[in-house]
């Protein structure tokens, strides 16, 4: 007596599945799929004719038999073709409806996020976004910013110097020079970038941390200016109402030079633990570009002027999400940075 209908349907499974076990590669695969699976020849095609011919009465179960085949065959071959082994794609134990295993969704680092808020600021007042090189040399990051060998203010900029002869950049302001030197005023830009000091660690030290600088240069630029900006800018950053208070200080580049506080967002400038019960936070430095950094790129000091500010990145991310410990971003810690 010839094979009964369920009979054919287990022989086509049982061969359909020998022959992608032993498939050893992706042609192997496909050559099964067409076998088995294969629209105008295939062996499940082939049991689809049979089954039209079958007596009414059988069609049903055997139809039914057929479409589990078929199922069951699909997702073997899909299974296969994602490069599992073919006795996991026999289905060996293996529940294919088992929900995957949950994927971990990353986070911008909250440096990155400081960043990105800097550029949307500036950028709403006007200011391009430009990079500049973290190795350095002298002229850039020392004597165009109007810091000769011989000053003292060398000091405070101290870096790392390499064995090229080049150095690592200790602040993001020779990228001023870079900037000016590339081209004639009206200059509007931001810089954000990496520097280098050599600090010891510390809570609040590194010798690796970011800046971002700005500059803006043209005819009849202010001090008043570089308050207005200041102030929207960090209206943006910290929300409307905070205040900035600029207090004398010196920096070789720019005269007159600025330390530049922002009220306390803490308390609303009351006096907290945060800002040290004087309502105000240091954030940033800042002042009018020196004339002579204007010669040492070839522009007109007579007809131009400009300022220049550079803030702490670190310290303003720390500040506006209350981190403790500048290590903390760089510690890799996902407790930590899954916070952001
Ligand atoms: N470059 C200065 C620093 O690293 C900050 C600064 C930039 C000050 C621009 C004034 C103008 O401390």
């Amino acid at each position: 007596m010839s094979q009964s209908f369920a009979e054919q349907v287990e022989d086509v499974r049982a061969a359909a599945l020998e022959a992608l076990d032993a498939a050893a590669g992706p042609e192997d695969v496909e050559k099964a799929r067409v076998e088995f699976m294969g629209r105008s020849r295939g062996r499940l095609k082939d049991l689809m004719g049979l089954l039209r011919k079958l007596p009414a009465e059988e069609k049903k179960t055997a139809g039914r038999l057929v479409n589990q085949l078929k199922k069951q065959l699909t997702e073997a071959f899909e299974v296969q073709k994602k490069g599992r082994s073919g006795a996991l794609a026999a289905g060996a134990g293996v529940d294919l409806t088992q929900p995957a295993a949950r994927l971990e969704v990353g986070h911008v680092h909250p440096l990155t996020q400081t960043f990105e808020e800097l550029q949307e600021v500036f950028g709403s007042l006007g200011f391009s976004c430009v990079e500049g090189p973290e190795i350095e040399t002298e002229h850039h990051n020392f004597d165009a910013l109007n810091i000769p060998s011989d000053h003292p203010a060398r000091d405070s900029f101290d870096t790392f110097f390499l064995d090229s002869g080049g150095l690592l950049r200790s602040h993001t302001s020779p990228t001023q020079i870079r900037v000016m030197e590339s081209g004639p005023p009206p200059v509007r830009v931001i810089v954000p970038g990496r520097v280098y000091r050599p600090d010891a660690v510390d809570a609040t030290h590194h010798y690796c941390f970011h800046q971002c600088e700005g500059l803006m240069v043209d005819e009849d630029i202010s001090f008043a200016d570089l308050k207005a900006v200041l102030n929207m800018a960090m209206e943006g950053v910290f929300g409307p109402g905070t205040r900035t208070r600029f207090r004398p200080s010196f920096f070789p580049f720019t005269e007159p030079s600025a330390e530049v506080d922002v009220s306390c967002i803490f308390c609303g400038a009351e006096g907290c633990r945060i800002c040290k019960r004087t309502g105000w936070i240091e954030l940033l430095g800042a002042g009018m570009v020196d004339p002579a950094v204007f010669e040492a790129v070839g522009y007109d000091p007579e007809r131009y002027t400009g300022f220049a500010f550079g803030i702490g990145v670190e310290r303003l991310a720390m500040l506006k999400y209350q981190i403790p410990d500048i290590r903390m971003f760089t510690d890799n810690d996902l407790r930590f940075l899954e916070q952001f």
